[in-house]
């Protein structure tokens, strides 16, 4: 089998576009999507040779594992794992932008961390033995700059921010581990993409997703100029960002 790849979050925007980019670079892609149904963009390329198309929501590990018992019934490795499923938002009532003085969603907060912080870990938990059958063990996770604790400006943003730092923190504990297998772990901020974050197409953002993906696939063929000891928090051009 080629090159084995998981991408979470593929129903649409960067994980789509991450999946098409792999399967054009001959890599297998296990694309885990959410909420599948007939409307959903992935269909547009479900018949593509080597994609399956993996039902996950990442915040439920029974459905974390039930992806990982359908994968290892194709192979008993993974090469490459991205964890890019993400929200911004819980529903469209919560209001991101609110301040310390204003009543905060802790319900939405929560839910924020558990898909975009702890989702990532959960997955990379479970698959962690196929990862470690594989070539690589490289783990990119699609952090944020707004994850940034040195380079913070914004007074609001609780939910996302918190959860982005918690998601940088989770990548460089998983690689100190798997740096003693050769393995590495990039946090990597895509940029501000004309993707899907607000429910919405957003049209005036600076990047297409194709345009991020593109970058990011560079990034990962080219992994060996990036290794450190520590984990990396790079953005689509390979410029490191303060944690
Ligand atoms: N857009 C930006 O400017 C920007 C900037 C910095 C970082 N990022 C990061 O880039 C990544 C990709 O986001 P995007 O911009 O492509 O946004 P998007 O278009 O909203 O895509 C996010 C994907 O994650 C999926 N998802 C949401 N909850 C999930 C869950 N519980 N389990 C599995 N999948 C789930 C979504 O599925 P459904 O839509 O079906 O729910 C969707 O396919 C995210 O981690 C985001 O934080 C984006």
């Amino acid at each position: 089998m080629d090159k084995t790849i998981l991408i979470t979050g593929a129903n649409h925007g960067l994980g789509l576009s991450l999946t098409k980019t792999f399967l054009d670079n001959g890599f297998t892609v296990f694309a885990g999507a959410y909420k599948l149904n007939g409307d959903s963009q992935i269909n547009a390329i479900k018949t593509a040779e080597n994609l399956y198309i993996v039902d996950m929501d990442i915040s439920d590990m029974d459905t974390v594992k039930q992806a990982a018992c359908f994968i290892r019934d194709i192979t008993p490795s993974l090469d490459i794992i991205i964890n890019n499923a993400g929200i911004m938002s819980y529903d469209e009532n919560n209001n991101i932008m609110k301040s310390i003085f204003e009543e905060l969603d802790f319900e939405s907060i929560n839910e924020i961390i558990n898909v975009n912080a702890v989702g990532a870990l959960r997955v990379v938990n479970v698959f962690a033995p196929l990862l470690k059958n594989g070539s690589d063990r490289l783990v990119v996770n699609i952090s944020s700059e707004a994850g940034s604790i040195s380079d913070c400006e914004r007074n609001g943003w609780f939910g996302y921010c918190m959860s982005k730092a918690a998601l940088n923190m989770a990548g460089a504990l998983i690689h100190n581990e798997l740096k003693k297998y050769g393995g590495q772990v990039f946090q990597i901020h895509p940029g501000y993409m004309q993707t899907y974050m607000n429910g919405a197409k957003n049209e005036s953002a600076t990047y297409t997703p194709d345009f991020s993906a593109e970058n990011i696939c560079k990034l990962i063929l080219n992994r060996q100029r990036y290794k450190s000891s520590k984990a990396v928090f790079m953005d689509l051009f390979g410029n490191k960002i303060d944690w």
